[in-house]
């Protein structure tokens, strides 16, 4: 497919007002994007779990406007009028107008809520871009005579919640997504992200995710940033190959069940989007002295109990824990007694893979 696939033909249906709604998750990568190309196209492909509890809900109010000039609309969080999210909108809405014509032919009302804390470090982006892609999406439906298949539907928000925020592609479904071309992985694009479609072992049913809140402030770089320092880093073209090659490994672990190789590539996978922070120019470290000690301290849980726990980390100082299922009542006594001291006001989130997005 290509981004023409996604320009619409003419809309048969004329609408004059109507409500639409989509909760949406975050997600965590295995293997993480970091750098890209213009248009949140990836440098190297990453694959995710979708997780279950962390959404973003979108309430999409649309009535139709006479002048057609310019975009209107405006932001609720909580129910609090936003007018500092509106440039983000704006620049979404003109990168997304060629695809969905009819968005100057709307006033828009989006009021949007997190089950997470909103100044919890944990990244809104993901679920917030994709809630509202969906939300869009949802519109053009009611506007298009034509069947849309699910697919089809899925396809077009995973492609424009990328153009918001590239990890955003990965959380309109789930369990395991992902996005950016690999030459072993059958559909996975650069446009959009696709549901893995191999065999994944009974042992990642189900996996648990809990989130260490150890720095709740705000990011000192921003993942955009972050990204843009790739262009111009030593190690980028090897760092890229070495994504290629951990999904690869990866599919054999996600078949094979094998947790120990699992941790090793998943652990490797988040020292090693810190130290290309660490090695941009300028160098930045967003990892905080608790993440390290929480680190540290999951390692000798480990070492002592033979527990198959692990962590990754985004772009940011806190720490997912990730674990099976079967191992859920030692680890959250092991997270109660040793590591919930390094969590800001002793703050975390039990979470869980889910499996995408839903409306109502
Ligand atoms: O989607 P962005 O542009 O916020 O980039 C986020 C990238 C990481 O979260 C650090 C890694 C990933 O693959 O999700």
């Amino acid at each position: 497919m290509t981004e023409q696939d996604f320009i619409p033909k003419a809309y048969l249906n004329s609408i004059d007002q109507g409500r639409v709604t989509w909760s949406s998750p975050s997600n965590i990568a295995l293997v993480k994007y970091w750098g890209k190309k213009k248009d949140q196209i990836p440098e190297n492909p990453s694959i995710s779990f979708t997780l279950n509890d962390c959404k973003t809900t979108t309430i999409l109010s649309f009535s139709k406007k006479e002048n057609n000039d310019d975009f209107s609309f405006d932001v609720y969080l909580d129910g609090d009028k936003k007018d500092d999210f509106k440039p983000k909108i704006e620049t979404f809405f003109k990168r997304i107008e060629v695809y969905l014509p009819f968005l100057k032919n709307y006033h828009f009302k989006i009021e949007t809520t997190n089950t997470f804390p909103h100044s919890s470090g944990i990244a809104s982006s993901a679920s917030g871009m994709s809630a509202l892609a969906l939300c869009l999406v949802s519109v053009e439906k009611e506007l298009i005579t034509d069947f849309v298949s699910n697919e089809f539907f899925n396809q077009k928000a995973s492609f424009l919640a990328r153009l918001g925020s590239g990890s955003a592609c990965r959380s309109i479904e789930g369990d395991l997504i992902v996005w950016g071309k690999h030459n072993n992985i059958k559909g996975s694009n650069d446009l959009f992200g696709i549901k893995y479609p191999y065999k994944v072992h009974e042992n990642f049913k189900n996996y648990q995710d809990t989130i260490l809140l150890v720095d709740k402030g705000e990011k000192q770089v921003s993942s955009t940033i972050g990204h843009n320092l790739m262009y111009a880093h030593s190690f980028a073209q090897e760092r890229f190959k070495q994504a290629h090659g951990n999904l690869n490994t990866l599919i054999s672990v996600l078949e094979s069940g094998d947790l120990d190789a699992f941790i090793a590539l998943v652990e490797s996978e988040a020292l090693t989007l810190h130290a290309m922070m660490m090695t941009s120019m300028p160098y930045y470290i967003l990892m905080k002295p608790n993440t390290l000690e929480i680190i540290n301290k999951i390692w000798i849980f480990r070492k002592q109990s033979g527990s198959k726990i692990c962590f990754t980390l985004d772009a940011g100082a806190n720490v997912h824990v990730l674990y099976p299922e079967n191992e859920q009542g030692p680890v959250i006594e092991f997270i109660k007694n040793e590591l919930v001291g390094y969590c800001q006001n002793g703050h975390y989130i039990s979470d869980r893979i889910g499996f995408g997005a839903q409306s109502s």
